[in-house]
């Protein structure tokens, strides 16, 4: 069954009935302030660090799933009866619904016994709030009088202490309520200068800020008895919970419709104007009236939501595909660039399956993360990669996360994951060859952010590469530390204890377990970074890269290659693992596509093996499982891999990030189909009819499908957060429509199916836009290019000459 649909024009999903398998979510904010909406108005936002930072509640684990949200009531006032118009909390059954998520933005409206209530949240660009902009219209033929109700519970700051101490923080809340605005303020009379305030555009019937005052003893969101009662009674927090909701009351005529503004936001005072007046305890707001002033502007929010428009269809403009593929067009168009978006600025922090307090971002995930964002916003790009190079330690290792408000690398976690420091280089690479900027590799960077210790980024990469060098095992493959990308392969863990980390615990010393993924990562680095040195004139470095990554692809093919397929790692017995040999996780996907997508085997024979084999036993119609067979029962030298029952997440179910690593392989080795229809099996619109399979929103890539040794193959869990995004985009846009970004140049070099005629494109690179006509003249992957009309050799279009900003690409394939 579907729950919506596409509207391709407005670059919306539309979702027709609130009761979606799952929360359905979209992300509002796309630089700061942000925050996630489900379909039904559940969610919470948070200014830059979904931990330290957390503006309002929301509910993980709860049930009903997904509660806590921008919730608004509307009252009939003549019969007492309430609603919400986003069918949560109160769950009444809308005459008509429909929740459009769009491009930093979310309506949901609906219909009950006569009258239509909608709202548009979004954030406006380079502001710190939200706004709810509710619309309600009378339809039917008397006059209604109505109360409409706006909520929002506050989080108290810190979300993971919010969700903890409660012996604390049930005495800790303040606020402050002045011209009809609710300040939240708790922890402003210590170290915190900054604020939340929620503000109504309408002037208000009154107000709540207790919230046991709002809902009345023992009753939840579904049923506030202020609401009820059709009355707050202006309470004022004193510990406790604190909220937010704003009552206003209005008599609308037939057909009459009227406009609500609810504005959410967070400010900072400099902590010296922390108080007016200074010696007192109320909060200033000198600087934030003008703020709040300009948005219960209906002109103002408008002009606001225009502009949000007008950025995104900047954004998207810098890719745009037309192919036979609908599914493609779609994602490539908008969704998974947007998504890309989602987790360059999230990494894999907050969504609701990600609590927001866990993880900051990852270091190789955001590197990762930069492969399908770098071309949207190239300045961010940048700065992130700085950020993360800043985390590096002095050894070349890095810590595996950091956190976003404070930037520095996250303790709790600590490095050994031997496969970060090379991350940085991919990353780095793919800023480079998009960018041309060549300055970034001469920027002053700390490590561990130390001041004092700062040396050119480039200087990291160089550290990076060498991290592996030093840490080499017995069969001279790289060592594998805590995990490699696959986190669950804790090779030194040895754990035994229930509820202890598999991430953190190492119980063995690390000088003998290996990963031969690391192997393929760093013969991938050695070539990037070879370039790298290249383009600063260090041909003689640049070889001893590729000197070294000759070696280590040697040392695969004599110690990591199992016959018929890529071996995955050794444990620290020096037993194989992905191997005839094994009773269980003979075949890995990781080795398969990574290998090859570094170079090794394309040409002889190897590849196409290793790709074989994948197809024979890994590929499922819902996409390709990690390992088989799964594992069966826990294996104490595995860590968690073995922890998970068989065919989820790593243990053997299709996780969607490393599918894209053999759609490249398969691309490189020639083949369009193949690759084109791994790409098309975990594209979630052409899952899209499988909505009660799937579960997940059919608009965005999940993590996992289940794999086929679980009872629910084919059902997808844990959305939004995961580098499927950038690898997928990545996979799609460079690697078979070939449109690829290169360090001379954009290359043509498209890998389609066999029956598609074409595909047209325009990209914009480098300040150029280049209009793409591919045609397909017969079977293969031979491009012959014409540039403005001219012929040209190879498959590298020349940078225009004379200024031009604008250049037509013919390209006949075939
Ligand atoms: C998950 C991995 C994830 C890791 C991060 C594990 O429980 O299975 O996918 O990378 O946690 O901490
Ligand atoms: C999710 C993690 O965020 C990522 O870093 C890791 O590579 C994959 N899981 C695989 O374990």
């Amino acid at each position: 069954m579907q729950y919506g649909y596409f509207d391709d024009v407005n670059r919306e999903y539309v979702i027709t009935r609130p009761d979606t398998p799952l929360p359905w979510i979209n992300y509002l904010g796309c630089q700061e302030y942000f925050g996630i909406i489900s379909n039904t108005a559940g969610g919470y936002s948070f200014y830059r660090d979904a931990r330290l930072r957390r503006i309002s509640r929301g509910r993980y684990n709860n049930v009903p799933f997904d509660f806590g949200g921008r919730y608004i009531y509307v009252r009939d006032e003549t019969s007492g009866e309430f609603w919400s118009p986003s069918w949560q909390p109160t769950r009444h059954e809308p005459e008509q619904y429909t929740c459009r998520h769009g491009m930093g933005y979310t309506t949901i409206g609906s219909k009950y016994r006569g009258i239509a209530a909608s709202t548009r949240y979004f954030v406006p660009l380079d502001e710190k709030l939200e706004i709810w902009q509710l619309t309600v219209t009378n339809e039917r033929l008397t006059p209604a009088a109505l109360s409409v109700f706006g909520s929002v519970e506050f989080c108290l700051w810190d979300a993971q202490d919010d969700a903890t101490n409660f012996q604390r923080n049930f005495s800790i809340g303040e606020v402050e309520i002045e011209d009809g605005v609710i300040y939240h303020k708790t922890e402003y009379r210590e170290r915190r200068d900054h604020f939340a305030w929620l503000a109504c555009s309408a002037e208000t019937a009154g107000f709540d800020t207790q919230r046991e005052a709002f809902l009345g003893p023992y009753r939840g969101w579904d049923k506030p008895a202020a609401v009820e009662r059709g009355a707050l009674s202006n309470s004022v927090a004193h510990g406790w919970s604190p909220i937010g909701a704003h009552q206003v009351r209005m008599v609308l005529a037939p057909g009459e419709t009227r406009q609500v503004l609810f504005v959410l936001g967070y400010h900072e005072n400099p902590v010296a104007e922390k108080f007016d007046p200074p010696e007192s305890q109320t909060v200033n707001k000198k600087t934030v009236k003008p703020v709040i002033a300009r948005y219960l502007d209906a002109v103002a929010v408008d002009a606001a939501f225009a502009r949000l428009r007008e950025y995104w269809d900047g954004l998207l403009g810098i890719l745009q595909v037309h192919t036979p593929d609908i599914h493609t067009d779609r994602m490539v168009n908008v969704w998974n660039a947007y998504q890309c978006m989602a987790t360059f600025n999230m990494s894999r922090s907050a969504s609701f399956y990600e609590s927001g307090i866990g993880r900051g971002l990852g270091f190789r995930d955001s590197n990762q993360d930069l492969l399908g964002f770098v071309q949207m916003v190239p300045a961010r790009a940048r700065e992130r990669i700085l950020d993360l190079a800043a985390t590096q330690l002095p050894t070349g290792g890095a810590y595996h996360q950091y956190q976003p408000l404070t930037k520095k690398g996250n303790n709790d976690v600590g490095g050994n994951f031997n496969d970060d420091p090379h991350w940085l280089i991919v990353g780095v690479a793919a800023y480079l060859k998009e960018t041309g900027d060549t300055s970034i590799l001469d920027e002053a960077v700390q490590y561990d952010n130390q001041p004092g210790s700062e040396q050119p980024l480039y200087e990291h990469l160089q550290r990076s590469f060498r991290y592996t060098l030093e840490r080499l095992g017995p069969h001279g493959l790289p060592l594998i530390g805590r995990a490699d990308w696959n986190d669950c392969l804790n090779l030194n863990c040895f754990s035994d204890t229930p509820g202890q980390s598999f991430q953190t615990t190492t119980n063995k010393e690390g000088k003998v377990a290996e990963s031969v993924f690391i192997a393929g990562l760093f013969v991938l680095a050695s070539k990037e970074l070879a370039d790298i040195a290249r383009l600063r004139s260090l041909d003689q470095e640049a070889e001893g890269y590729l000197a070294e990554g000759r070696r280590m692809e040697e040392t695969v093919r004599k110690h990591g290659w199992d016959g018929d397929w890529f071996l995955r790692a050794y444990d620290d017995f020096g037993s194989k693992i992905g191997s005839k040999e094994c009773a269980e996780g003979k075949i890995f996907i990781e080795t398969q596509g990574f290998c090859v997508l570094a170079g090794i085997g394309l040409g002889d024979g190897m590849a196409q093996k290793a790709l074989d084999s994948t197809r024979r036993y890994l590929a499922t119609p819902h996409g390709i499982i990690l390992q088989q067979p799964a594992y069966s029962r826990y294996y104490l030298n595995l860590g968690e891999i073995s922890s998970y029952p068989p065919g989820y997440k790593e243990n053997a179910g299709i996780f969607c990030h490393n599918n894209p690593w053999v759609m490249i392989a398969e691309a490189m080795a020639g083949n369009g189909d193949g690759a084109h229809d791994y790409y098309s099996r975990i594209n979630p619109s052409a899952r899209e009819p499988l909505g009660d399979l799937h579960r997940c929103e059919p608009y965005v890539y999940a993590q996992m499908i289940a794999g086929r040794d679980a009872p629910t193959h084919g059902e997808a869990k844990n959305s939004w957060l995961t580098g499927t995004a950038a690898w997928n985009f990545y996979a799609i846009t460079q690697w078979i429509l070939g449109i690829r970004p290169e360090h001379g140049g954009l290359r043509i070099a498209p890998v389609i199916p066999e029956r598609w005629s074409g595909f047209q494109a325009t990209r914009r690179f480098r300040g150029v836009t280049y209009r793409i006509e591919a045609a397909r003249r017969g079977p293969g992957n031979a491009v012959a290019l014409t540039v403005d009309g001219r012929a040209v050799d190879g498959n590298l279009v020349p940078l225009p000459a004379g200024g031009r900003t604008d250049v037509r690409v013919k390209v006949v394939i075939g």
